[in-house]
Order: structure tokens, then C-alpha cells, then sequence
């Protein structure tokens, strides 16, 4: 009789194992959202509008954020830890690079950036 319960529990963890890599990739999501619209961490949004919401403050300075679904994760990467290495002039500052961001917070980033088209 005691066996039963153990079986549920094992059958229950083979369940739960795929659901939490889904929850964790959308929590990763969320994170990166955070962190693009908070003024003390990646604070994107005062440069950036992004999913067609306008920019609320002054800055303009960076282009609106479209298509970048479609652009390589690393390239992504690249672009937030040190975006003078495909622009020299970038106005953008090296958030990686600066330590302002640590990895873990640019791969939310990333994650985020993946869901604007
Ligand atoms: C001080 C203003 C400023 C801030 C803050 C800023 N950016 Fe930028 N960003 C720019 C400018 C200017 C460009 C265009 C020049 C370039 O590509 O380097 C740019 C370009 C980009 C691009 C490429 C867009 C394209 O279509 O080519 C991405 C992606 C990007 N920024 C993401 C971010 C993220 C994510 C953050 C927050 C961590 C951020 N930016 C913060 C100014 C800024």
C-alpha cells in the first residue's frame, strides 16, 4: 500500500519537470520587461519605445525597438553589452561592459527583446 503514493509522486515530478521550463522562460520574460521599464537598473525606455507604447519621459535618443524577433540571440547580447562593437558612434551606452548588467540580466533582456516584433 505504501508503494502507490511513491508512484504518484514520481509520475507527478515527470509532469512537473516540462511545465516549470515553461514557467521559467516566461518569468525570464517578465524579468526583462522589469528591467527595460526601471530607471535604476536597465532603464531602455527612456531612450526607447518599444511594442508601440510612446516613450514617456524625454529621451528619444534611441530608434523605436521593432523587429527584433527576428534578430539572433547573440547579436542581441552583443548589442546590450557592448553596442560599440557594431557602432563606434553608438550613443548607447556598453551596459555589460560597464557592469551595470550583470549576464543573467541580459539574457532576460534578450528574452524580453525576442517578443517584440
Ligand atoms: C542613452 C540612450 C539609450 C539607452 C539608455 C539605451 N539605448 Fe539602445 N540604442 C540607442 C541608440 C542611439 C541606438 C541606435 C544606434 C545603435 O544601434 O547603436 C540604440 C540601438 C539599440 C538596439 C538596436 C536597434 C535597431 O533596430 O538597430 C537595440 C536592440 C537596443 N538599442 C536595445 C537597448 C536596450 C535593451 C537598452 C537597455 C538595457 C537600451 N537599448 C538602452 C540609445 C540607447
Amino acid at each position: 500500500m505504501r508503494r502507490i503514493p511513491q508512484t504518484l509522486l514520481a509520475l507527478s515530478l515527470g509532469i512537473a519537470i516540462p511545465v516549470s521550463v515553461q514557467a521559467s522562460g516566461d518569468a525570464l520574460v517578465k524579468e526583462g520587461a522589469k528591467i527595460f521599464k526601471t530607471k535604476n537598473l536597465g532603464n531602455c525606455i527612456s531612450c526607447h519605445a518599444a511594442n508601440g507604447k510612446t516613450l514617456d519621459g524625454p529621451g528619444s535618443l534611441g530608434p523605436k525597438l521593432t523587429g527584433l524577433s527576428a534578430w539572433p540571440e547573440k547579436a542581441l547580447h552583443d548589442k546590450i553589452y557592448d553596442p560599440y562593437t557594431t557602432n563606434p558612434i553608438s550613443a548607447m551606452p556598453p551596459f555589460g561592459k560597464n557592469g551595470w548588467l550583470d549576464e543573467h540580466q541580459i539574457q532576460a533582456l534578450v528574452a524580453y527583446l525576442k517578443t517584440i516584433n
